[in-house]
């Protein structure tokens, strides 16, 4: 073994200072990756690693590389990878699933873990994790063993905080990461900053549940897995708002290093400076970004107060510390230049070392909660492995960072190899470190040499997929002209070897289409909530002809007061994307429909309002009808409405006339239950419900409304029996999940914003959601709904997908 030893925090315990302690920590930290890179130059010069590699790939290949032609056997076409659940069912009907699997499991154990694979204990939390993995991929719930295997599916979210006990954190994050996200400036993406806040947390959250098992009590263990989630969340900001900001354009030259030297102070001393300095540093020249400044101000305060709160010991913090090394290497890196002619392999290898590593060993550090109880095995491991993966991405995403002019070991080789000769191919340290893992680091364990190899012949056939034969081979001789022999090797192994393919590989490619496809739908359903609001709102006002002159269009002109308000028009866009979208009805024709159901809602609202109901006085951010004229126009008001709705249905042609007529039947039936459900929330005033009751409530005067504006259209177009029983399902909890919104921002909501009074279920003594649970029950109830109205949606056909976007709105919205 020639582990070089390892960094020792205890000189800094002499020294007061926080200051000290990190800049001491750097220093040593640099060191230790000096000698990392000669050891791996060393090797490089000698030879060492090419005969080394050799060997190891005359083991490894018996496993990869059959002696006869794989066509021969080859009686069906291996399914296309991208589409995700086939290729799964074929993977274990060739019985090829338990060692993809394993092999994915051990990759991930190793890499984010920093897990030694000869460990017994691992070995068999490996096969355990792995079988259960296999267990939900099979039966297609999106689960493993408890952790979601798609994070960004919130339905599966929430089920998983609630397994683990962790509901309300999962409510905490959901809606941290959503104003994350609506402070994202333009220029900087939203869904990668979601994205690596997610991986963040997920990354200590996995850290978490190593160190525990099946012994752990169950409250214990939510405790940590609240714990976890947090501290990732307040970790993870990091990337978004420091790594990611000093990367683009967004701010100049000089904010940048300003920024850059409050973080670096807020680093060293553990505390984020004060917002006064904040702003003087950015001063007026940076007017625009002021407010972005001052979110982040004070959501990385936060964040660092709470990761302080958690870190205890005599030694203080080695997060901090951790986070410290991690900031600035990737600060020296990120102020190089693809034009400098002269940097040394120390300048180009030696914060790439650090940076890559430094990530993972926060995530584990971060949910420390002392440095004695830090495992010195997985600090070495994750020290030396951290470059193996760093310059296994950065060979991918060459041609990316050549664009965009970034400096990594390979756009440097790329641009400056023929002027300066003595710096040696990338890929040739890249190997080098693999035998340097292989061998010294993972003591030649039979299996990490299986894994490693596996993944880097893995990386090298992406690569040659994705670039196109000629490209790859012409990119591959250019950076393998030192290592002719060894190359040949590599590329025979490139080209034969099979059973190479990695699991998380799958999700991600999975992932991004995903992605890519509710990004696309989620922008395009936010156009058509506004295109559609436009027309809606341009289509309701009553003419004012009326048969009875004077009398007639004064009550007209108050209907259209209520109708005028910014009312949000849901149930209308509603019945308009389900008749359009998911049942291929005609625009035009379906008007009328639409029309009726915003002329019965505005009517149920009227008489919410009332003093015999509700007794409010502001609605759709205007006056009350009752308020602004008098009670018996107000009631006159929402009977003619009624009736225009009535009339509205009546003229709906182009349909079956007994579809038309089952329509206004369905119609009138609803209204009833709502009139209904209504009476019944006025009847339990100042009682103690209980939730099935509360929940027939909602339904009763919210949720059937919900329900018409997607069962009309059905009706109209014939839709089968199975899937009226189904959106009838959607609407049930989608309505219970609105209604609940609606009595939260009753709750904590301002006035202003809801245009409605606030506060006023309080002081009516109505049973609402929040009175009878709190506001915690309430917002936990809301997600139950959520959940179940998103199962009943990925049951509806394609057409219907927009239901998904329309629940997040749903629970979302703030007015
Ligand atoms: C309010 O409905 C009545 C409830 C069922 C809570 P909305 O919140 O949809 O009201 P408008 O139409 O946007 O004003
Ligand atoms: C009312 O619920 C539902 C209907 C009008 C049918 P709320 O009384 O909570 O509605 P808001 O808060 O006044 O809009
Ligand atoms: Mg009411
Ligand atoms: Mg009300
Ligand atoms: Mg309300």
């Amino acid at each position: 073994m020639r582990l070089i030893s390892t960094r020792t925090a205890s000189s800094a315990e002499t020294d007061p200072t926080n200051e000290y302690r990190g800049r001491a920590a750097y220093r040593q930290a640099e060191i230790r990756a000096e000698k990392y890179l000669e050891e791996l130059t060393e090797r490089v010069q000698s030879g060492q690693y090419a005969a080394e590699l050799t060997e190891d790939f005359y083991v490894w290949k018996k496993g990869h590389v059959s002696p006869w032609p794989a066509r021969l056997f080859r009686s069906y076409r291996t399914p296309d990878r991208q589409d995700y659940e086939r290729y799964i069912q074929w993977m274990n009907a060739v019985g090829k699933l338990d060692d993809y699997l394993e092999r994915s499991v051990s990759y991930l154990y190793m890499r984010d873990l920093g897990q030694a694979l000869d460990n017994p204990t691992t070995q068999s939390r490996v096969r355990r994790t792995a079988s259960g993995l296999k267990r939900s991929l099979l039966s297609g719930e999106g689960m493993q063993e408890g952790m979601p295997v798609d994070g960004f599916d919130t339905a599966v979210l929430y089920r998983w905080g609630r397994q683990e006990g962790i509901e309300d954190t999962v409510i905490w994050m959901i809606a941290k990461l959503k104003r994350v996200s609506e402070n994202i400036p333009e220029g900087l993406s939203a869904e990668q900053a979601q994205r690596k806040l997610m991986k963040i947390i997920a990354g200590v959250v996995l850290h978490a549940r190593e160190d525990m098992d099946e012994h752990t009590p169950k409250e214990e263990r939510s405790r940590r897995m609240d714990e976890a989630v947090r501290l990732g969340y307040c970790y993870g900001l990091t990337y978004p708002f420091v790594d990611d900001l000093l990367d683009s354009a967004l701010l100049s030259e000089n904010e940048k290093a300003r920024y850059s030297e409050l973080i670096r102070r807020a680093l060293l001393s553990g505390t984020v400076p004060k917002w006064d300095e904040w702003n003087q540093a950015f001063g007026s020249e940076s007017g625009h970004n002021l407010a972005l400044i001052r979110y982040i101000h004070s959501e990385l305060g936060e964040a660092f107060e709470y990761i302080k709160s958690r870190q205890g010991g005599v030694g203080g913090s080695i997060f901090f510390e951790q986070a410290y090394v991690f900031f600035e290497a990737q600060d020296v890196d990120r102020n190089k230049q693809l034009e400098e002619k002269g940097y040394t392999a120390k300048q180009l290898y030696v914060p790439v070392i650090l940076k890559s590593s430094g990530s993972r060993l926060i995530a584990r550090s971060v949910s420390q909660m002392d440095e004695e109880s830090g495992d010195q095995g997985f600090e070495q491991r994750t020290f030396y492995y951290g470059i193996y993966n760093q310059l296994a991405d950065d060979f991918a995403d060459l041609f990316d960072d050549l664009e965009a002019e970034a400096v990594t070991p390979y756009t440097y080789y790329w641009k400056h190899r023929l002027e300066r000769p003595d710096l040696r191919s990338p890929f040739e340290m890249y190997w080098s470190v693999i035998t340097y893992l292989i061998r010294d680091v993972y003591g030649s364990d039979p299996n990490t040499r299986e894994v490693i190899l596996d993944r880097a012949i893995n990386g090298l056939k992406r690569a040659r997929q994705r670039l196109g034969i000629p490209r790859y081979e012409e990119l591959m001789d250019l950076l393998t002209s030192d290592m002719p022999q060894l190359n040949k090797v590599i590329q025979q192994m490139v080209k034969k070897a099979e059973d190479v393919e990695f699991f998380d590989k799958l999700l991600r490619d999975q992932m991004l289409i995903e992605m890519k496809k509710d990004r696309e739908d989620r922008e395009r359903f936010r156009e058509q909530l506004d295109e559609i609001r436009a027309e809606i709102d341009a289509a309701l006002p009553i003419s004012s002809e009326s048969p009875v002159p004077f009398v007639g269009d004064s009550l007209i002109g108050a209907a259209n007061y209520s109708l005028a308000g910014d009312g949000k028009r849901l149930r209308p866009i509603l019945a308009r994307l389900t008749a359009e979208e998911g049942y291929g009805l005609d625009r035009e024709a379906i008007m009328p429909m639409l029309k009726s159901l915003e002329y019965l809602h505005t009517a149920s609202l009227i008489f919410d309002d009332l003093p015999s109901q509700d007794n409010a006085d502001t609605r759709r951010g205007r006056q009350t009808l009752h308020t602004r004229y008098d009670g018996a126009t107000a009631e006159l008001s929402g009977l003619l409405l009624i009736q225009q709705g009535v009339k509205e249905q009546a003229s709906l042609k182009g349909f079956k006339p007994e579809r038309v007529l089952e329509l206004i039947h369905y119609s009138a039936r609803k209204a009833e239950e709502l009139c209904m459900g209504q009476a019944l929330d006025l009847k339990s005033r100042g009682m103690q419900l209980d939730v099935e009751r509360l929940n027939e409530i909602c339904f009763y005067k919210t949720g059937v409304a919900f329900e018409a504006c997607l069962v009309m259209p059905a009706m109209l177009a014939g839709a089968p029996e199975s899937e009226i029983r189904l959106l009838e399902k959607f609407a049930y909890h989608a309505g219970i999940a609105f209604q609940i919104r609606d009595d939260l921002l009753d709750a904590e909501g301002e006035a202003l914003l809801i245009g409605k009074p606030s506060g006023k279920d309080a002081a009516n003594g109505s049973s609402t959601f929040v009175s009878v649970l709190g506001i915690g029950g309430a917002k936990r109830a809301m997600w139950d709904h959520y959940c179940e109205a998103s199962d009943a949606v990925k049951a509806l056909p394609e057409g219907l997908r927009f239901l998904k976007h329309l629940l997040d709105v749903l629970v979302h919205r703030e007015r």
